[in-house]
């Protein structure tokens, strides 16, 4: 029996996540946040490596669809033992690490109610797995259009908490907008990559797992950025060098060329000031185009997305070549492809 996997992704992700789960099953149904996959098969420990593998995507479900009229009859015998076997499989599956999931969690309108308390209780009798207010295995209940849907969230945390960032910046990228970034920037080992404010290097570690370039260079003016992201980039243990420079970017002389150049500058209501930052971002516009190689491709995010449009308007060295909007948690950062004109 094939399996059925529900994707969570940000909004402004969906299209790369779809490309990135290509291959992977059928894409069944599609929304601005979700996407519902239909495996070729049962699940197993090859399906579930790769969806554990995922880069775009903020959590993988595995979904259950019961065709009962209401979650009172998830508390079925068949139904509860259906879904403890799902939960085996959660936790046995090799290739290790295997997930390590503690207890149960429901997340559901109701879930205080009675009856979904005893279901919690069951499915944990069953499964073995205590169900705890911070349960790490995560159940969602809701209706589907043929029943009641149980999705059960493949991973302890969600996928986009990455393991290797264990430490907190403000500003900091989400770690599925960095890999959706990365997959537009069209990165591999034949190009060169430079950002010109990687913070605690985000873009430049997503890269990695894509691909490693054969230069690859992060410059950061704030020495704290720069030693957390070398930090993140050993824990991320991933093939690849990356030379971590404590500079002004826009100050900074170092050898260019460079084909692909990413930068996530400042924005101000969190980090730098509106104010100061047109200047910044002509200065980073400028000082891109120095550093590039023939036909560059730069990739500019920013919050401040009046102050980039103007920016990019009164300067003629780069020409825009795509837009991408992203959403998280009411920010709404967006992504400026330019590319250098020719002389
Ligand atoms: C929004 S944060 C980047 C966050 C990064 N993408 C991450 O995930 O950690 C902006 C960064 O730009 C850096 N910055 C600001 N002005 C700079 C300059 N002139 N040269 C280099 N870095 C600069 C700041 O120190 C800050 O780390």
């Amino acid at each position: 029996m094939s399996a059925k996997v529900v994707l969570e992704v940000l909004s402004g992700c969906l299209a790369d996540a779809c490309d990135e789960v290509a291959g992977l099953g059928d894409i069944t149904a599609k929304a601005d946040t979700e996407l519902c996959l239909s495996l070729p098969g049962p699940l197993d420990a090859v399906s579930l490596a790769k969806l554990r593998a995922l880069r775009t995507v903020v959590a993988a479900y595995v979904a259950i669809t019961f065709p009962v009229q209401r979650p009172r009859e998830l508390l079925a015998t068949q139904r509860i033992n259906q879904l403890a076997e799902t939960i085996a499989t959660l936790r046995t599956s090799k290739p290790r690490p295997r997930p390590n999931f503690t207890s149960l969690r429901l997340s559901a309108a109701g879930a205080d109610s009675p009856e979904m308390v005893r279901f919690l209780q069951e499915l944990g009798e069953a499964c073995g797995l205590p169900p705890e207010e911070e349960g790490d295995l995560l159940l969602r209940v809701r209706r589907a259009p043929a029943g009641w849907q149980v999705l059960l969230r493949i991973t302890p945390r969600p996928l986009a908490t990455r393991p290797w960032r264990s430490e907190n910046y403000p500003g900091a990228l989400n770690g599925t907008i960095a890999a959706s970034i990365m997959r537009r920037m069209a990165v591999g080992e034949e190009n060169s990559l430079l950002d010109l404010t990687c913070g605690t290097g985000t873009l430049l570690i997503e890269q990695l797992h894509l691909a490693a370039p054969k230069r690859c260079v992060g410059i950061d003016l704030n020495p704290a950025a720069i030693q957390i992201a070398q930090l993140h980039q050993r824990q991320a243990k991933r093939k690849g060098r990356i030379e971590w420079l404590c500079s002004d970017s826009t100050q900074i002389d170092i050898e260019g060329g460079f084909d692909r150049i990413v930068c996530n500058p400042p924005w101000g209501t969190l980090v730098g000031e509106h104010e100061t930052n047109a200047d910044l971002y002509a200065a980073l516009l400028q000082k891109a185009a120095d550093l590039a190689a023939p036909n560059a491709l730069f990739g500019v995010l920013s919050h401040e997305v009046k102050r980039t449009q103007r920016v990019i308007a009164d300067q003629n060295r780069w020409e825009q070549v795509g837009e991408q909007r992203y959403f998280q948690k009411g920010h709404h950062p967006r992504l400026f492809r330019l590319r250098l004109r020719g002389n």
